[in-house]
């Protein structure tokens, strides 16, 4: 039974949680403190696999509270429950929290939030049986330069205007964000140099991803990218993205489905940089290991750690409440035959697919630095799908574009 521990220090708030989650009791085991430091001494005594707390709170806030309970059992799953999303500790939440929900929240928001975070914790017990990552559940937070995005996207009045302007306030993204919008990939080099006006051309979807992977991607230090030889990994991950977006148009998939590739494909091998701070050794290890027997990288990470880059990503990304598409689509991306949902009903191609095919394509024009072989294409599986004819053109005009453009000579990040 899934146990959960509500915290707040307004004992009316939690009587409104206790009387709209009653129908529950029978699945979930629930535990109600207004006091952080009774809760802290209840987990103590039972443990539980997903805490849900407000954040101003008098003696310990929010932020003090999780934190301890990161500390002593990072596999429980830590929300925010909060009525103020622009209070300045809620920046500080993010370190610890992994999601923040608002406040007043629907009784079936609710319920599906912590379904969500049921299936989440099933799902990485079904990964853990089978790998020796020990840091599953220490995954890392959703960087607080997404949640900024998030919440703007969240309020009211979100728009991609609004966005820009938030990008505006940063001069390091905006001037990425720019510069990606000038892409020959977009094919309209030189056209943009206001922030605003490159969020509002490339769209709200797209600089969510860009956000998301440069939050990712400022865990590292210049050390680490040296000395593992993945200072072309951020390149790769935005040109899979982009190619995957091109792919979807050119197949005339919908606007939603295309957004969906853009923001999979530039996630897809995030976790590869979750692999390098957290199982340093290990992976290394897999990577001399792939370079020396020319295997490809997610079957020696399988063989040593039991789980690939693949599946820590759709993990990571799950625990940050990413579309359920997105999930899958990168945690398939070097086995697409194992994704389930279908882009159209004249199509059996998946978003995985997709993902897949841009990912070869770009590792055949240019390595990523850190795969110790080329993954091929799998002509069989495009041949059932129907793309086998269309991909030598695909590959031709992604070079094309890549000789073009001077993206890839100076390193993106
Ligand atoms: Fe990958
Ligand atoms: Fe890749």
């Amino acid at each position: 039974m899934m146990r959960i521990v509500f915290v707040d220090d307004d004992p009316q708030v939690l009587e409104g949680l206790r009387r709209m989650l009653f129908g529950r009791r029978d699945v979930w085991q629930m535990r109600f403190f207004t006091d952080p430091q009774a809760a802290l001494a209840g987990l103590e005594q039972e443990a539980a696999e997903l805490v849900i707390s407000d954040l101003q709170m008098p003696g310990m806030d929010g932020v003090a509270f999780l934190e301890q309970v990161r500390q002593r059992s990072c596999e429980t799953i830590r929300y925010v429950l909060t009525g103020v999303l622009d209070h300045p500790l809620l920046g500080h939440a993010m370190r610890c929290a992994h999601q923040v929900i608002a406040k007043p929240c629907r009784p079936n928001i609710l319920c599906e939030v912590i379904e969500r975070a049921a299936a989440i914790k099933a799902r990485l017990s079904e990964i853990k049986k089978t790998t020796l990552f020990s840091d599953l559940n220490d995954l890392p937070v959703m960087p607080d330069t997404h949640r900024k995005v998030l919440d703007v996207l969240a309020s009211p009045n979100a728009s991609p205007r609004r966005l820009g302007q938030l990008v505006a306030e940063d001069m390091g993204m905006s001037a990425r964000i720019v510069r990606l919008a000038n892409t020959p990939w977009f094919g309209r080099s030189g056209h943009f140099h206001d922030p605003v006006q490159a969020v509002l051309f490339l769209g709200v979807k797209t600089v969510e991803a860009v956000v998301l992977t440069e939050g990712i991607f400022s865990h590292l230090s210049p050390e680490l990218v040296q000395t593992f030889g993945i200072g072309g990994l951020q390149a790769h991950c935005l040109r899979v993205g982009l190619l995957a977006r091109t792919i979807c148009l050119d197949l005339e998939f919908s606007a939603e489905q295309t957004e969906a590739s853009s923001t999979a494909g530039i996630l897809h091998d995030a976790g590869k940089i979750v692999l390098l701070l957290k199982a340093q050794e290990m992976f290394g290890q897999a990577i001399q290991q792939s370079r020396i027997e020319g295997l490809p990288l997610y079957e020696v990470e399988r063989q040593l750690l039991g789980i690939s880059h693949a599946e820590l990503v759709g993990a990571m990304l799950q625990l940050w409440a990413m579309p359920a598409e997105i999930i899958e689509a990168t945690a398939c991306h070097h086995r697409p035959s194992e994704a389930a949902s279908r882009l159209g009903s004249s199509s059996s191609a998946t978003l995985a697919d997709i993902i897949c095919l841009a990912d070869v394509i770009d590792h055949c024009l240019c390595s990523s630095g850190v795969d110790g072989v080329t993954p091929a294409f799998d002509y069989q599986r495009l041949g059932q799908l129907g793309l086998d004819e269309v991909v030598a053109e695909w590959t031709r005009r992604h070079i094309d574009i890549y000789n073009k453009d001077i993206f890839h000579e100076c390193q993106y990040a």
